[in-house]
């Protein structure tokens, strides 16, 4: 735990206050401004919100260590083993390379044609353009589009993809005021894992290469990159990762295109599909996770302040993207501007090993979306996940346009 400044500082931003959850955009602009490195002192951590702050940080895992949690410093581990997330190299290089092949930008181009069967499955449930009826579509087609493409990638067998669905979906449920997992969440987990175990273990006794995530598992653990152990982290990292944050991205296209925000014309690029340009400016807008932390294994010098080994340090990913010493008008959502520099897929070594594939979910799935031409509106209020870090929608009632009186949250 690190001594705070000398000077108290006026409370600006709190990860876990009500109004953060709301809005945290205007505090950010503050720490930018007046506070790039601000004591947390309810949390006892640091918190870095410029962008050459937070990318030089990300940069320096031997100074900044992922290994006593990424989250604030209450927070309990619950993957397990094998999150890479939360490795230090030389052992997080180790097991990355199990599955980074996999996941190469180059290689996940073939799950296209498999990311698209699933995008129609979830779209034919969609209203038809005379029905009146609302429909969820953060929790049936956002949350549900990345969590059964995983679900596919891992090779879970067709058969078993729903079950494995809805326990992925309850593994991640919070239900909004509780900070830690529900006993149905730790149920599903539980099960999920016993399930996942069994089928590396079928890899790993077959005889025959299976070509999917769990079967490279197989192939890292005979190897001696992981241990049978390991997997339960690895693969729960996987569905945890992939699915609030890309369903952010998603939702919060959807979102703006419902309130009228952005214009579907806007969103798409000369092929008529949705833009990679637009995908890259939404993420700078508005980043999934906001940010995560880190934990100095050594003393460190920022903004003229010393802090000592052991000093948590939050990055905050969504601040640095709003930084105008990096991005010109940084409020305001340019959709043909070149965001690609934003920080929302981190940094340095544990930089997102899912991007290609959020990519690709979000460019398929929002291009089906809009090639069926919604013309909709918001049917009642959104719900946003009730989580400090995550920041988009876990619920989105639309209606079609024509079918129902608009309200706006
Ligand atoms: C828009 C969607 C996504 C966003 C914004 C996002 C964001 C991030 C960020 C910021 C990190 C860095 C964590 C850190 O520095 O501690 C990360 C790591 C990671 N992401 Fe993603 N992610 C997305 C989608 C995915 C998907 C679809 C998957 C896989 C199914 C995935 C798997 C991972 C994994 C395994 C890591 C850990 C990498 C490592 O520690 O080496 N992510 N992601």
């Amino acid at each position: 735990m690190s001594a705070g400044p000398s000077t108290p500082e006026p409370e600006i931003w709190d990860p876990v206050s009500a109004q953060s959850h709301e809005d945290p955009y205007p505090a950010y602009a503050r720490l930018r401004e007046e506070y790039p490195l601000y004591y947390l002192r309810a949390h006892h951590a640091w918190a870095l919100s410029r962008y050459a702050d937070v990318r030089d940080a990300l940069r320096d895992w031997e100074s900044y260590s992922s290994a006593q949690g990424v989250e604030l410093g209450e927070y309990v581990q619950f993957f397990g083993e094998g999150s890479i997330q939360e490795l230090d190299p030389p052992r997080h290089d180790v097991v990355r390379r199990v599955l980074a092949a996999r996941f190469a930008s180059r290689n996940i181009k073939r799950y296209e044609a498999m990311v698209r069967e699933c995008a129609h499955e979830l779209l034919a449930e969609m209203p038809a353009s005379e029905s009146d009826q609302s429909w969820d579509i953060a929790a049936r087609f956002t949350q549900r589009l990345p969590m059964m493409t995983i679900f596919r990638l891992l090779g879970i067998p067709d058969q078993d993809v729903p079950w494995a669905i809805d326990a992925g979906l309850e593994m991640l449920n919070r239900p909004a005021g509780e900070s830690g997992p529900s006993p149905a969440a730790i149920a599903s987990r539980t099960e999920l894992v016993t399930y996942i175990h069994d089928q590396v273990m079928q890899r790993r006794t077959g005889g025959s290469v299976i070509d999917d995530v769990l079967g490279d598992m197989a192939i890292g653990i005979e190897s001696g990159q992981m241990r049978q152990q390991e997997v339960e982290g690895l693969t729960l990292l996987l569905i945890a990762a992939g699915m609030e944050t890309t369903a952010s991205l998603m939702g919060n296209v959807v979102h703006a295109l419902a309130c009228d925000e952005v214009r579907k014309d806007e969103l798409l690029d000369v092929n008529q599909e949705f833009s990679m340009i637009a995908m890259d400016e939404f993420l700078r807008f508005d980043a999934p996770g906001q940010w995560l932390a880190r934990v100095t294994t050594r003393p460190v010098v920022l903004h003229g302040q010393e802090l000592p080994t052991g000093s948590r340090v939050l990055m905050i990913f969504a601040s640095a993207n709003r930084d105008h010493r990096e991005f010109e008008r940084p409020d305001e959502l340019v959709l043909d501007r070149d965001g690609s520099r934003n920080l929302s897929f981190g940094e340095g070594v544990h930089f997102c090993l899912g991007m290609p594939l959020a990519r690709l979910e979000a460019k398929v799935g929002l291009t089906e979306f809009l090639k069926r031409d919604p013309e909709f509106v918001l049917a009642g209020a959104c719900e946003r996940y009730p989580s400090h870090v995550i920041r988009g929608f876990s619920s989105i009632p639309v209606k079609r346009k024509d079918a129902g009186v608009r309200s706006h949250t």
